[in-house]
C-alpha cells in the first residue's frame, strides 16, 4: 500500500489551488492536504470547502513550528517576502519543502536559505513551472544538443500585457519589500530559464529600468480623478475590475477583505506602488555568453522572444499568450454559464486566446544553422496553465521526477541564482553600476 504524503500548505490565496486541486485530484492516492497555514481565517475557510470531506486543520503563521511536526512537507505559496523563513524554519524542522517561485527576495533571504539547506538533510524543491512547457524543453533540447554550439549570447524580450502585467500594481507585488519588484517576483522565472537553457551561472548584472506606465505619474494614467479601487472605475475603464461577479475572486479575496483588510483591487495608477514596470538588464554567465534581457509590464499583448546565438547558428523561440487586450478584458470576469473566469489577470494566459489580427497565437521554434536554410522544430501542444508546464511540474512534485534527462526539477541552487540576479537587478538600478553575484550567492556553483 503506498502511504500518503502528508502536506501542510503555507499561503491559502490564489496560487495555492493548483497544488490543493492536484492533492484531492489526480494525486490523491500518494498526497493528502492535512494543514493550512495562513493569516487570513476566511481564506482558508474557502480551502475547507474546496477539499471536503477533508478537514485540515488552521494554523497562524505564529503557530508554524507546531503544524511542521503535524507534516512530512510543506507547500509555500505565500506572498513572497515570508518564503525565506517559513522554508528555513521548516528545514530546520527536517520538513520538505516546495517552494513557490521566488526562493526569497533579498540578499538576507538568500543568506537564510543557503544556510538552512546546508544544516538540513531535508529536501528542498523550487517549482520552475516554466521549465516544463514543452516549447521551453524544446529549447534546452536544441541548446543541449549541439545544434547551434557553444551559446555566445542570448537577446531575450518579456511581454506582460495590461491585463496580467498592470495585475502586479494592484495588490502586494506594487511594494518591493514584499516582492523584490518584477526583477524578482516575475523575471526570476526567466533568469532561471537561461541558467538552465545555458546550464551555466550568471556572473555580473548591470539593469535601468523604471515605473514608467503605471503609478500616479504613469504615462498610461488616463486625465482625470481616480478612485483608489479597481471595482469603483467605470466599467468603460480598461483597468476596472469587478471581483464580484467571480466566484473564486469573491470568496478569496473580496468576502475576506473584513479579517485583515488585504485590497486585491488597488487603482494601478494609485501611489505607494515602488516597482519597476520598465525593465533592460545586461547579464554576464562564466561560460562567457551574455544576454540581454528586457521585461515590460504593459504590452499591447503578451508573450516572449528569444533568441539564442551560438557558434554554429541560431535557435529563435517566439511565444504569443495573448495576441491583444480589449477593454473590458479584465474587468469581464464571467465567462459563458457564468461560472469560469474568461480572464484570471492574475493568471499567465493559456492556449484558450484564439489568434485575432494578424499576430498568431501559439510558439514558434525555429534553428538556422549556419550556411543553411531555416527548420521549425515541432513543439507539443500544453495543455493548461504556462504552456502545459504546470501538469508536468505537478507530477514531478508529488511522485518524483521519473526520467529527467533534462534536469527540469530545480533545487536550492537553482532558485538562488535566479533570484540572485533579480536582487543584482535591484541594486544595480539603485547604484547604477554593475553588481557580482559571487557577493549575493556564497554557495559552490557546480551544480
Ligand atoms: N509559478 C507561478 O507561475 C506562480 C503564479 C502565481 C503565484 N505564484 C507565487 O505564489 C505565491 C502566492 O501568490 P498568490 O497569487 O497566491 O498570492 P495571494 O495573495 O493570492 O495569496 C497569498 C496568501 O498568503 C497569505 N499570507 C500572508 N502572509 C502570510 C504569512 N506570513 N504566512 C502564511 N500565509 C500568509 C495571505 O493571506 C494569502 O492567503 C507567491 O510567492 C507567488 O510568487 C507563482
Amino acid at each position: 500500500m503506498v502511504l500518503r504524503r502528508r502536506y501542510g500548505v503555507v499561503g491559502t490565496g490564489s496560487r495555492a489551488g493548483m497544488y490543493v486541486d492536484a492533492m484531492v485530484g489526480e494525486h490523491a492516492d500518494v498526497a493528502v492536504p492535512v494543514a493550512w497555514c495562513d493569516t487570513n481565517e476566511s481564506r482558508m475557510a474557502a480551502y475547507d470547502e474546496r477539499v471536503h470531506p477533508l478537514t485540515p486543520r488552521h494554523y497562524h503563521p505564529d503557530e508554524l513550528d507546531r503544524m511542521l511536526t503535524e507534516v512530512d512537507a510543506v507547500v509555500v505559496t505565500s506572498p513572497d517576502h515570508t518564503h525565506a523563513q517559513v522554508v528555513a524554519t521548516a528545514l530546520d524542522a527536517g520538513v520538505d519543502v516546495v517552494c513557490e517561485k521566488p526562493l526569497t527576495i533579498d540578499a538576507e533571504g538568500l543568506r537564510v536559505v543557503h544556510d538552512a539547506v546546508t544544516a538540513s538533510p531535508a529536501r528542498l524543491t523550487v517549482t520552475f513551472n516554466y521549465r516544463y512547457s514543452p516549447r521551453n524543453s524544446a529549447l534546452r533540447r536544441v541548446i543541449a544538443g549541439g545544434e547551434i554550439g557553444d551559446v555566445l549570447s542570448v537577446h531575450f524580450e518579456w511581454l506582460l500585457d495590461t491585463v496580467h502585467g498592470a495585475d502586479y500594481f494592484r495588490r502586494w507585488h506594487r511594494a518591493k519589500r514584499n516582492s523584490g519588484g518584477l526583477a524578482v517576483h516575475k523575471a526570476t522565472h526567466h533568469f532561471d530559464l537561461v541558467n538552465w537553457w545555458l546550464d551555466d551561472v550568471p556572473e555580473t548584472v548591470t539593469a535601468l529600468g523604471g515605473m514608467r506606465f503605471y503609478g500616479p505619474r504613469g504615462t498610461g494614467r488616463p486625465a482625470g480623478a481616480r478612485p483608489p479601487l479597481a471595482r469603483d472605475l467605470a466599467e468603460d475603464d480598461p483597468f476596472h475590475l469587478d471581483m464580484a461577479g467571480d466566484d473564486r475572486m469573491r470568496r478569496l479575496y473580496l468576502e475576506a477583505e473584513r479579517d485583515d483588510g488585504y485590497l486585491r483591487d488597488q487603482d494601478v495608477f494609485a501611489p505607494g506602488g515602488d516597482i519597476e514596470d520598465t525593465l533592460s538588464v545586461l547579464v554576464g554567465y562564466r561560460g562567457g555568453a551574455s544576454m540581454s534581457y528586457s521585461l515590460t509590464a504593459h504590452s499591447p499583448w503578451e508573450g516572449y522572444r528569444v533568441g539564442v546565438n551560438g557558434t554554429r547558428g541560431r535557435a529563435e523561440l517566439e511565444v504569443v499568450e495573448r495576441s491583444h487586450v480589449a477593454v473590458g478584458d479584465a474587468a469581464r470576469l464571467l465567462g459563458p454559464g457564468g461560472k469560469r473566469p474568461a480572464v484570471d489577470p492574475s493568471v499567465t494566459p493559456g492556449t484558450v486566446d484564439g489568434t485575432v489580427g494578424t499576430r498568431p497565437h501559439g510558439s514558434r521554434l525555429v534553428v538556422q544553422r549556419h550556411w543553411d536554410v531555416a527548420r521549425e522544430i515541432p513543439v507539443p501542444a500544453g495543455e493548461g496553465a504556462h504552456g502545459g508546464g504546470d501538469a508536468i511540474l505537478l507530477r514531478d512534485v508529488f511522485r518524483g521526477p521519473a526520467d529527467d534527462p533534462l534536469r527540469r526539477q530545480a533545487g536550492h541552487l537553482d532558485g538562488m541564482y535566479s533570484v540572485a540576479v533579480g536582487v543584482a537587478v535591484n541594486t544595480s538600478l539603485r547604484t547604477g553600476g554593475p553588481v557580482r553575484i559571487a557577493e549575493l550567492v556564497a554557495a559552490p556553483a557546480d551544480r
